[in-house]
C-alpha cells in the first residue's frame, strides 16, 4: 500500500478493481481528465503500484489501497484512505468484480455466494460509502454486463448479481435526490481481460468477437471513455441509467 500522504486534488476519484483490466484504462483515462486516482486492488499489488507509477511519471497522483470488497470494514478504510491522500472523493467507479461460470443444475451453492458476496454485497458497500462522501457534482459509477439480455447457460450466479446492481444503482439514485449526485452502471458487452478470457477456447472467443453487429470485442478503453463520459462535464443529465455499452451486442 502506498503510504504517502499527497498534495491536496482540485478532484479526485477511486476505481476499485483498478488491477483489472478495464479497472486499469478507467484509472488512466480518469487520470488525464485531470482526476487523483485511488486505484484500489485486492490481491494484485504488483498491477496497482505500476499503475499508480504509470500515473505518476505521466504527472497525475495516484495511491494504491488494498480492500477485499466483501468486507465492509475494509471498503471503509478504502474510503478513509482516498480521503487521507487527496481530501475529497467526486467521483467513485466500481469495477471490481468475478465472473466464475456454473450450471444451475450443479448447484454450486459455494460459487454462488461468492459471486453474490463480491458483485453484489460489495456494490452495495461501495455505493454506501460513496453515498456517504461525496459532495454536490458527485458521480458513482456501477458496472453490470450486457449479458444479462442473452442469459448464457452457466451464468446464472453472474447475470443474477449483476441484476442486482442495476437495481441497486436505481434506488441509490432515488435516495441521492435533491444532493446534485449522478448514479448510473455501465453495462460492457464483452471486454478481452482476464475476467472474460479465463476458461474460454479460441473458438468461444471468435463466437462472442462476431455478435455484436460491429463486429469486435470491446477494449477497455472503449469501456473508459464511456465512463469518462459520466464522470465529466458532459455526463450530468444522465442519472439513474444503464448505459449499454456493447457494439450492438445485446
Ligand atoms: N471483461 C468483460 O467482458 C466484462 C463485460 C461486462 C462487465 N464486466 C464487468 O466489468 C468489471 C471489471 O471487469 P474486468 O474485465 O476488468 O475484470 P478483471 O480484469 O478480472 O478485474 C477484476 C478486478 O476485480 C478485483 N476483485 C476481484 N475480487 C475482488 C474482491 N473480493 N475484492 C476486491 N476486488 C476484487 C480484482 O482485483 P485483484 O486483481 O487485485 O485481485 C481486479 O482488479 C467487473 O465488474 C465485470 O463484471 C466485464
Amino acid at each position: 500500500m502506498t503510504t504517502a500522504v499527497k498534495h491536496l486534488a482540485d478532484k479526485a476519484a477511486i476505481i476499485s478493481g483498478g488491477s483489472g483490466g478495464i479497472g486499469r484504462a478507467v484509472a488512466k483515462r480518469l487520470a488525464s481528465d485531470g482526476f487523483a486516482i485511488a486505484v484500489h486492488y485486492s490481491g494484485n499489488s504488483a498491477r496497482a503500484e505500476t499503475l499508480v507509477a504509470g500515473i505518476e511519471n505521466a504527472g497525475g497522483q495516484a495511491i494504491a489501497v488494498q480492500a477485499d470488497v466483501t468486507k465492509a470494514e475494509a471498503v471503509e478504510n478504502l474510503f478513509k484512505r482516498t480521503l487521507e491522500a487527496f481530501g475529497k472523493i467526486n467521483v467513485v467507479v466500481h469495477s471490481a468484480g468475478i465472473m466464475p461460470l456454473s450450471p444451475i443444475a450443479d448447484a454450486d451453492v459455494e460459487t454462488f455466494d461468492k459471486v453474490m458476496a463480491t458483485n453484489l454485497r460489495g456494490t452495495f458497500l461501495v455505493l454506501a460509502q460513496a453515498a456517504k462522501h461525496l459532495p454536490a457534482g458527485g458521480r458513482i459509477i456501477a458496472f453490470s454486463s450486457s449479458v444479462i439480455a442473452k442469459s448464457f447457460p452457466k451464468y446464472g450466479a453472474y447475470v443474477a448479481s449483476k441484476a442486482g446492481v442495476e437495481g441497486l444503482v436505481r434506488v441509490l439514485a432515488n435516495e441521492l435526490r435533491g444532493r446534485n449526485i449522478t448514479v448510473n452502471a455501465v453495462a460492457p458487452g464483452p471486454i478481452p481481460t482476464e475476467l472474460f478470457l479465463k476458461g474460454k477456447t479460441d473458438a468461444q472467443i471468435e463466437e462472442f468477437r462476431k455478435l455484436p453487429p460491429l463486429e469486435r470485442l470491446g477494449t477497455a478503453e472503449d469501456i473508459a471513455g464511456v465512463v469518462s463520459f459520466l464522470a465529466g462535464p458532459d455526463g450530468g443529465w444522465v442519472n439513474a441509467q444503464v448505459l449499454r455499452a456493447n457494439g450492438g451486442f445485446a
